[in-house]
């Protein structure tokens, strides 16, 4: 019937409410895209905690998927599902825009980052054991593949998107032999792209220059290791109005994954406050990912036109619950 087939996870938490969000904008503006909604509640396969095959081969056939959050246990239990999935369709690198709404007061007006994180090994490696009593070891993984291959997605994003510089944020100074080797493979793909300046910036010393001016930050792309970019994009949401704002996309070969910053929020699930801009703007990276180039202008303007109006949902400062802010968004398009 001439739409895109796209997998949809509602999530956990306020998962389904944003999710929600999303297919009734959807539906109103007329989006070429069929829905696959899938549950991915981890099952035992093969001995192995997993997500259900219906899942797995949804996201294979469609190779798009847009996902709510998926909560995940602390200091116990499964490997998170969040994990799983970057793992099992090599979703290399996770881009991360940041920037400011107009119209939307902050100390910051002047945000527009562009962060990417290894989206696949790290400190996500996820092996840890404990070698005598007291004593555990954790595995920080850190491949040239891997490495030089985040590098090489990173510049071209920063020639796609006309930003014209590269910026890769480590800790090599400590770390001098695993992060030293992301930064050697940075260096390398430098090399195929005289155009764009590359320079580097060290974690904290990147944390304080971005909290106390942005805007030199406009310019770029950062690149980083998994775990500093799991930390530097909330950091950043935080300049523009925190995480119901913050979109992401978990990019592979064969299939990508959009899925807001933040997570399951549990604190405030099942009680119509949650902020769905953050799952409609990585709706928006993903149409912009298909193609669909008007549809993503539309609707995004008719989110941000909500925002600069003042009609917003409570993280915000707002009165309006995520329903309500929803059809503000509807009547806009
Ligand atoms: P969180 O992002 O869920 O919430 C942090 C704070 O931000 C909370 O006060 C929450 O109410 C608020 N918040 C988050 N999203 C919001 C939104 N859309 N609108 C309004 N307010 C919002 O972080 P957490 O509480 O540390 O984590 C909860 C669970 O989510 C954990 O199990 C964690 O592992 C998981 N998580 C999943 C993902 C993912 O699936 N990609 C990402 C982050 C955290
Ligand atoms: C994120 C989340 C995940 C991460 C967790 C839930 C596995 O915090 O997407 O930022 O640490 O990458
Ligand atoms: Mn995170």
């Amino acid at each position: 019937d001439g739409k895109y087939l796209v997998t949809l996870v509602p999530g956990d938490g306020i998962g389904p409410e944003v999710s929600d969000a999303v297919k009734s904008i959807y539906k109103a503006a007329d989006v070429p895209i069929k829905w696959e909604e899938v549950d991915v509640t981890p099952e035992i396969r093969d001995g192995r905690s997993r997500i259900p095959l219906k899942a797995e081969e949804s996201i294979k056939k469609t190779t798009l998927a847009l996902k709510g959050p998926l909560a995940t246990p602390i200091g116990k239990g499964h490997v998170s599902l969040n994990l799983t999935l970057r793992r099992t369709f090599s979703l290399f690198a996770n881009v991360r825009p940041c920037r400011s709404i107009e119209g939307y007061k902050t100390p910051y007006d002047n945000v527009d980052t562009v962060l990417i994180r290894e989206n696949t090994e790290g400190e996500y490696s996820g092996i840890e054991h404990e070698i005598v009593d007291g004593v555990v070891q954790s595995i920080k993984l850190i491949t040239l593949e891997a490495s030089e291959r985040v590098a090489r997605y990173a510049f071209h994003h920063a020639q796609q998107n006309g930003r014209n510089r590269v910026t890769a944020v480590h800790k090599a100074n400590i770390m001098k032999m695993s992060d030293g080797m992301f930064l050697h493979a940075c260096r390398q793909v430098a090399k195929e792209y005289p155009d764009i300046t590359y320079d580097e910036d060290l974690l904290d010393r990147a944390c304080l220059r971005i909290v106390q001016d942005p805007s030199p930050y406009s310019d770029r792309v950062m690149v980083m290791p998994n775990l500093y970019g799991d930390i530097l994009s909330d950091m950043c949401a935080g300049l523009i109005g925190g995480l119901g704002l913050t979109p992401s996309g978990n990019i592979g070969k064969d299939a990508s994954i959009f899925e807001a910053v933040h997570g399951s929020a549990p604190d405030i699930a099942g009680k119509d406050m949650a902020n769905p801009t953050a799952l409609l703007l990585s709706s928006i990276m993903m149409l912009r990912h298909m193609g669909l180039f008007d549809k993503a202008d539309q609707i995004e303007s008719a989110i941000f036109k909500t925002i600069a109006n003042g009609e917003t949902t409570g993280d915000l400062g707002g009165k309006l619950g995520t329903k309500k802010f929803t059809e503000k968004i509807i009547s806009r398009l």
